[in-house]
Protein backbone atom coordinates (compact mmCIF):
# COMPACT_ATOMS: atom_id res chain seq x y z
CA UNK A 1 0.00 0.00 0.00
CA UNK A 2 1.56 3.15 -0.83
CA UNK A 3 0.44 6.76 0.54
CA UNK A 4 -0.71 9.24 -1.71
CA UNK A 5 -1.93 12.09 0.69
CA UNK A 6 -1.80 12.87 4.66
CA UNK A 7 -4.50 15.50 4.97
CA UNK A 8 -5.85 17.10 8.05
CA UNK A 9 -8.78 15.19 7.88
CA UNK A 10 -7.59 11.88 5.58
CA UNK A 11 -4.91 9.77 4.59
CA UNK A 12 -4.92 8.58 1.30
CA UNK A 13 -3.33 5.76 0.25
CA UNK A 14 -3.39 3.46 -3.12
CA UNK A 15 -2.92 -0.12 -3.61
CA UNK A 16 -3.53 -1.98 -6.86
CA UNK A 17 -5.31 1.04 -8.71
CA UNK A 18 -7.61 1.21 -5.99
CA UNK A 19 -7.84 4.78 -3.84
CA UNK A 20 -8.24 4.20 0.14
CA UNK A 21 -9.37 7.12 1.73
CA UNK A 22 -9.06 6.76 5.47
CA UNK A 23 -10.39 9.25 8.20
CA UNK A 24 -7.88 10.32 10.62
CA UNK A 25 -8.01 10.15 14.39
CA UNK A 26 -8.23 13.22 15.92
CA UNK A 27 -6.32 13.00 19.42
CA UNK A 28 -8.44 16.06 21.24
CA UNK A 29 -11.79 14.11 20.67
CA UNK A 30 -12.93 11.98 23.54
CA UNK A 31 -12.66 8.47 21.54
CA UNK A 32 -16.21 7.31 21.61
CA UNK A 33 -17.18 10.75 20.02
CA UNK A 34 -14.25 10.58 17.73
CA UNK A 35 -15.05 7.31 16.24
CA UNK A 36 -18.96 7.99 15.73
CA UNK A 37 -17.84 11.48 13.99
CA UNK A 38 -15.04 9.90 11.72
CA UNK A 39 -17.82 7.13 10.99
CA UNK A 40 -20.75 9.24 10.09
CA UNK A 41 -18.59 11.38 7.95
CA UNK A 42 -16.68 9.03 6.22
CA UNK A 43 -20.44 7.34 5.67
CA UNK A 44 -21.74 10.12 4.72
CA UNK A 45 -19.22 11.32 2.26
CA UNK A 46 -19.14 7.65 0.29
CA UNK A 47 -22.87 7.67 0.12
CA UNK A 48 -22.86 11.39 -1.83
CA UNK A 49 -20.65 9.36 -4.13
CA UNK A 50 -22.65 6.75 -4.65
CA UNK A 51 -25.41 8.95 -5.31
CA UNK A 52 -23.82 11.54 -7.74
CA UNK A 53 -21.96 8.61 -9.53
CA UNK A 54 -25.30 6.66 -9.64
CA UNK A 55 -26.80 10.22 -11.42
CA UNK A 56 -23.99 10.16 -14.01
CA UNK A 57 -21.44 12.62 -12.57
CA UNK A 58 -17.93 12.37 -13.15
CA UNK A 59 -16.72 11.24 -9.99
CA UNK A 60 -14.79 8.31 -9.19
CA UNK A 61 -16.67 5.34 -9.08
CA UNK A 62 -17.15 4.57 -5.22
CA UNK A 63 -16.25 0.60 -4.51
CA UNK A 64 -16.35 0.00 -0.95
CA UNK A 65 -17.02 1.72 2.49
CA UNK A 66 -15.34 -0.09 5.47
CA UNK A 67 -17.40 0.93 8.49
CA UNK A 68 -14.80 -1.07 10.75
CA UNK A 69 -11.60 1.14 9.23
CA UNK A 70 -13.69 4.17 8.45
CA UNK A 71 -12.31 4.06 4.96
CA UNK A 72 -14.03 4.74 1.35
CA UNK A 73 -12.71 2.63 -1.58
CA UNK A 74 -13.09 3.85 -4.94
CA UNK A 75 -11.25 3.66 -8.30
CA UNK A 76 -8.21 6.07 -9.07
CA UNK A 77 -8.51 8.26 -11.53
CA UNK A 78 -5.28 8.11 -13.68
CA UNK A 79 -4.72 11.94 -14.49
CA UNK A 80 -3.61 15.24 -13.43
CA UNK A 81 -4.77 17.85 -10.62
CA UNK A 82 -6.07 21.00 -11.50
CA UNK A 83 -4.31 22.54 -9.20
CA UNK A 84 -0.96 21.24 -11.11
CA UNK A 85 -2.31 22.22 -14.56
CA UNK A 86 -4.93 24.51 -15.12
CA UNK A 87 -6.70 26.80 -17.79
CA UNK A 88 -10.09 28.44 -18.93
CA UNK A 89 -10.89 25.81 -20.95
CA UNK A 90 -11.17 23.62 -17.67
CA UNK A 91 -12.75 26.25 -16.02
CA UNK A 92 -15.74 25.84 -18.35
CA UNK A 93 -16.09 22.21 -18.10
CA UNK A 94 -15.76 22.98 -13.95
CA UNK A 95 -18.77 24.83 -14.45
CA UNK A 96 -21.02 22.30 -16.13
CA UNK A 97 -19.74 19.56 -13.46
CA UNK A 98 -20.71 21.89 -10.63
CA UNK A 99 -24.10 22.94 -11.90
CA UNK A 100 -25.02 19.79 -12.73
CA UNK A 101 -23.99 18.74 -9.33
CA UNK A 102 -26.10 21.94 -7.89
CA UNK A 103 -29.08 20.67 -9.85
CA UNK A 104 -28.84 17.29 -7.88
CA UNK A 105 -28.85 18.98 -4.66
CA UNK A 106 -25.57 18.66 -3.31
CA UNK A 107 -23.26 21.30 -2.27
CA UNK A 108 -19.39 20.69 -2.52
CA UNK A 109 -17.78 22.25 0.10
CA UNK A 110 -14.64 22.31 -0.53
CA UNK A 111 -14.30 23.59 -4.28
CA UNK A 112 -11.28 24.00 -5.25
CA UNK A 113 -8.75 22.85 -7.79
CA UNK A 114 -6.76 20.81 -5.62
CA UNK A 115 -9.94 18.59 -5.96
CA UNK A 116 -10.44 18.15 -9.78
CA UNK A 117 -8.57 15.72 -11.72
CA UNK A 118 -8.86 15.64 -15.46
CA UNK A 119 -7.60 12.43 -17.92
CA UNK A 120 -7.54 12.81 -21.70
CA UNK A 121 -11.45 12.80 -21.78
CA UNK A 122 -13.11 13.64 -18.62
CA UNK A 123 -12.93 16.31 -15.97
CA UNK A 124 -13.73 14.78 -12.21
CA UNK A 125 -14.88 15.88 -9.29
CA UNK A 126 -13.24 14.42 -5.80
CA UNK A 127 -13.03 14.54 -2.26
CA UNK A 128 -16.97 15.04 -0.76
CA UNK A 129 -15.61 14.76 2.61
CA UNK A 130 -17.57 18.66 3.80
CA UNK A 131 -20.34 17.78 1.37
CA UNK A 132 -23.77 18.24 1.90
CA UNK A 133 -27.74 17.98 0.51
CA UNK A 134 -29.00 20.98 -0.07
CA UNK A 135 -31.21 23.08 -2.72
CA UNK A 136 -31.26 26.77 -1.44
CA UNK A 137 -29.27 29.47 -3.62
CA UNK A 138 -27.69 30.28 -0.38
CA UNK A 139 -25.56 26.79 -0.30
CA UNK A 140 -25.02 27.47 -4.75
CA UNK A 141 -23.46 30.88 -3.98
CA UNK A 142 -21.52 29.57 -1.63
CA UNK A 143 -19.95 27.18 -3.24
CA UNK A 144 -19.19 29.28 -6.47
CA UNK A 145 -17.76 31.80 -3.74
CA UNK A 146 -15.33 29.55 -2.92
CA UNK A 147 -14.21 28.43 -6.19
CA UNK A 148 -13.98 31.97 -7.22
CA UNK A 149 -11.26 32.84 -3.90
CA UNK A 150 -9.51 29.44 -4.80
CA UNK A 151 -9.23 30.69 -7.93
CA UNK A 152 -7.88 34.33 -7.22
CA UNK A 153 -5.25 32.99 -4.59
CA UNK A 154 -4.28 30.10 -6.79
CA UNK A 155 -4.59 30.95 -10.01
CA UNK A 156 -4.79 34.79 -9.98
CA UNK A 157 -3.00 35.13 -13.89
CA UNK A 158 -6.13 33.29 -15.42
CA UNK A 159 -8.20 34.19 -12.48
CA UNK A 160 -10.49 37.16 -14.43
CA UNK A 161 -11.15 34.92 -17.48
CA UNK A 162 -11.42 31.68 -16.14
CA UNK A 163 -14.16 32.97 -13.53
CA UNK A 164 -16.20 34.22 -16.58
CA UNK A 165 -15.82 30.81 -18.40
CA UNK A 166 -16.62 28.81 -15.51
CA UNK A 167 -20.38 31.22 -14.54
CA UNK A 168 -21.01 31.06 -17.89
CA UNK A 169 -20.80 27.39 -17.94
CA UNK A 170 -23.13 27.39 -14.81
CA UNK A 171 -25.59 29.86 -15.51
CA UNK A 172 -26.17 27.92 -19.07
CA UNK A 173 -26.76 24.53 -17.53
CA UNK A 174 -27.93 25.50 -13.95
CA UNK A 175 -31.50 24.81 -13.58
CA UNK A 176 -32.64 27.40 -10.85
CA UNK A 177 -32.98 31.18 -12.09
CA UNK A 178 -29.71 31.97 -11.80
CA UNK A 179 -30.67 35.83 -10.31
CA UNK A 180 -31.67 34.62 -7.01
CA UNK A 181 -28.01 32.83 -6.57
CA UNK A 182 -25.92 36.25 -7.86
CA UNK A 183 -28.39 38.12 -5.01
CA UNK A 184 -26.93 35.82 -2.41
CA UNK A 185 -23.19 35.78 -4.35
CA UNK A 186 -23.43 39.71 -4.02
CA UNK A 187 -24.33 39.75 -0.75
CA UNK A 188 -21.26 37.33 0.72
CA UNK A 189 -18.66 39.48 -1.28
CA UNK A 190 -20.55 42.67 -0.13
CA UNK A 191 -19.80 41.24 3.90
CA UNK A 192 -16.60 39.52 3.33
CA UNK A 193 -15.22 43.14 1.57
CA UNK A 194 -17.02 44.97 5.18
CA UNK A 195 -15.32 42.34 6.96
CA UNK A 196 -11.46 42.85 5.49
CA UNK A 197 -11.74 46.59 6.07
CA UNK A 198 -11.57 46.55 9.70
N1 LIG B 1 -9.91 8.76 -6.78
C1 LIG B 1 -8.72 9.36 -6.80
N2 LIG B 1 -7.88 9.17 -7.87
C2 LIG B 1 -6.66 9.76 -7.91
N3 LIG B 1 -6.18 10.56 -6.94
C3 LIG B 1 -6.95 10.79 -5.85
C4 LIG B 1 -8.26 10.20 -5.73
N4 LIG B 1 -8.78 10.59 -4.54
C5 LIG B 1 -7.85 11.38 -3.96
N5 LIG B 1 -6.75 11.51 -4.73
C6 LIG B 1 -5.52 12.29 -4.41
O1 LIG B 1 -5.40 12.45 -3.02
C7 LIG B 1 -5.50 13.85 -2.65
C8 LIG B 1 -6.28 14.00 -1.37
O2 LIG B 1 -7.58 13.42 -1.51
P1 LIG B 1 -8.89 14.19 -1.01
O3 LIG B 1 -10.07 13.31 -1.22
O4 LIG B 1 -8.92 15.53 -1.64
O5 LIG B 1 -8.62 14.26 0.57
P2 LIG B 1 -8.51 15.51 1.59
O6 LIG B 1 -9.84 15.54 2.25
O7 LIG B 1 -7.40 15.13 2.50
O8 LIG B 1 -8.21 16.75 0.79
C9 LIG B 1 -6.15 14.51 -3.86
O9 LIG B 1 -5.81 15.87 -3.98
C10 LIG B 1 -5.62 13.69 -5.01
O10 LIG B 1 -4.32 14.12 -5.37
MG1 LIG C 1 -8.97 17.49 -0.98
Amino acid sequence: MKTLAVGSEAVIYEKDSIIIKRRAKKKYRIKEIDEKLRKSRSKAEFNIMNFLYRNGLNVPKPLKYVDRKKEIRMERIDGTRLAEDFSSYDAKNIGTAVAEMHNLGIIHGDLTTANMIKTDKKLYIIDFGLSFHSLKDEDFASDIFLFKNALKSKHNDLYKEAYSCFLNAYKSKIRKEFKGIDTHLKDIEERRRYNESY
